[in-house]
């Protein structure tokens, strides 16, 4: 058999409800065997994709349980120890050994290729060290490794979604990662659309507006003569929220922190230590409206316990009243015309337009999982499967780039 006819076997860890997976099926590969301890993700793939998949953990599983003669191991491993959102990235939070059992399981299965997906964060992680570490393991066995930080939106997906992959293999040959397909039509300036043929980046409006009206339910209902299961919504958005009482202007308080930090004699990097990494406290000393800040009434509190600053401000910055929600300048609303922020695997977004989160099935169209991928559980359950995947055509793009060098390279 011509080895472009042969399925490639794939193998993954920390599988989730599938979305890698998913995007590796489409592009013609065969999953043998995954993997995940999240009940309701397995459940999940058992409905969708098979029932080759184990509820388990992996640090409990020997690679005598897994089988031999696949070629290529998957495997988003966790990201909470890595994430930048997490306060308290230490190398010693024993999920960020996690990638050790991906080491475990390529080192005694010896496949061609293997790929991991990670936060972008883990760059930066201990200044590089983490993600240097797990390099170097993976060359210490013989591998060719390589990665590259990604953006979703770059490949049609509606969302903004920078990750790393980490892709080895053992032919020596160079690791390849999919080119754009898409991009910003902000940077047709600078680039032209027909010229390299890059299309649009694809908007939330686009992807998902056929739903907004669409009533919210448990049961399946038709429009547009599409099936919609999960069009089910978190609807505890309130009416009012917690505001400053008064007006303030940033670069005021800028200026101002500024003058009582030098003053004092602290670098924001002290600041930083002070607030134990919780905060890139950076923002609040940068005069820049799009990236800085003023601090919330408890930051501010604490901030005046290390500048020991006067009461100029304290009144403006610290007083609150509850005030009437305007949609479009919640902080947490979607972007409509342009690709979604990151789905994160805690609280969805807020409807541009409605009084409600994003549906499950919105967000699920967000990380393009295809309208009869119907998700299990309950509703938070669902809401965090689909937030921890890989969007499925993401996956696609890249399972595609790894069947070319596996076929140029006969495996
Ligand atoms: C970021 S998600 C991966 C999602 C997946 N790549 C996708 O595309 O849908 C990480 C997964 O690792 C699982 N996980 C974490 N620790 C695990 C362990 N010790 N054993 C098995 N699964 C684990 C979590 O339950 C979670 O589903």
């Amino acid at each position: 058999m011509l080895n472009k006819e042969r399925k490639f076997k794939v193998v993954s860890l920390f599988t989730g409800c599938g979305g890698l997976d998913l995007g590796f099926i489409k592009a013609g590969f065969e999953v043998i065997w995954a993997n995940d301890f999240f009940p309701d993700a397995v459940k999940t793939y058992k409905k969708n994709i098979g029932d080759h998949i184990i509820l388990g953990d992996i640090t409990k599983i020997p690679s005598s349980e897994i089988p031999d003669n696949f070629d290529i191991l998957l495997g988003g491993f966790p990201c909470q120890g890595f994430s930048i959102a997490n306060k308290n990235r230490s190398m010693e939070d024993e999920r960020n050994f996690l990638y050790k059992e991906m080491l475990r399981i390529v080192k005694d299965k010896k496949p061609a290729f293997f790929l991991a997906e990670n936060v972008k964060g883990l760059l930066s992680m201990h200044d590089g060290q983490v993600v240097k570490m797990i390099i170097d393991d993976f060359k210490k066995i013989g591998y060719e490794v390589s990665y590259k930080i990604v953006n979703a939106a770059d490949y049609g997906v509606p969302q903004k979604r920078e990750r790393i992959l980490i892709m080895g293999n053992r032919l020596g040959v160079k690791n390849e990662f999919p080119k754009p397909t898409h991009k910003s039509p902000l940077e047709n300036n600078q680039r032209n659309l027909t010229n390299d043929k890059l299309k649009p980046h694809i908007s939330v409006k686009e992807a998902t507006e056929y739903l907004a009206d669409l009533w919210i339910s448990y049961n399946p209902q038709i429009k547009d003569g599409r099936k919609i299961h999960n069009h089910i919504a978190r609807t505890n958005v309130q009416d009012k929220f917690w505001g400053r009482k008064h007006k303030v202007n940033q670069h005021e308080i800028c200026d101002y922190l500024k003058h009582w930090r030098n003053k004092k004699g602290i670098s924001t990097k002290k600041v930083d230590e002070y607030f134990g990494y919780k905060h890139t406290a950076g923002h609040w000393f940068r005069k820049d409206n799009n990236s800085g800040s003023i601090p919330n009434p408890d930051d501010w509190w604490k901030l005046k316990e290390l500048l020991e600053f006067d009461d100029k401000y304290d009144k403006q910055v610290t007083e609150l009243e509850l005030k009437e929600i305007k949609f479009e300048q919640s902080l947490r609303i979607n972007n409509w015309d342009r690709p979604s922020d990151t789905i994160t695997a805690t609280g969805p977004e807020i409807h541009p337009n409605k009084k409600r989160r994003m549906s499950v099935r919105e967000c699920a169209i967000i990380q393009t999982f295809p309208d009869d991928f119907v998700f299990e559980g309950s509703l938070g359950n669902m809401y965090k499967q689909i937030g921890n995947a890989v969007p499925v055509l993401l996956g696609e793009h890249i399972a595609k780039t790894i069947k070319k060098i596996m076929v140029e390279n006969n495996v």
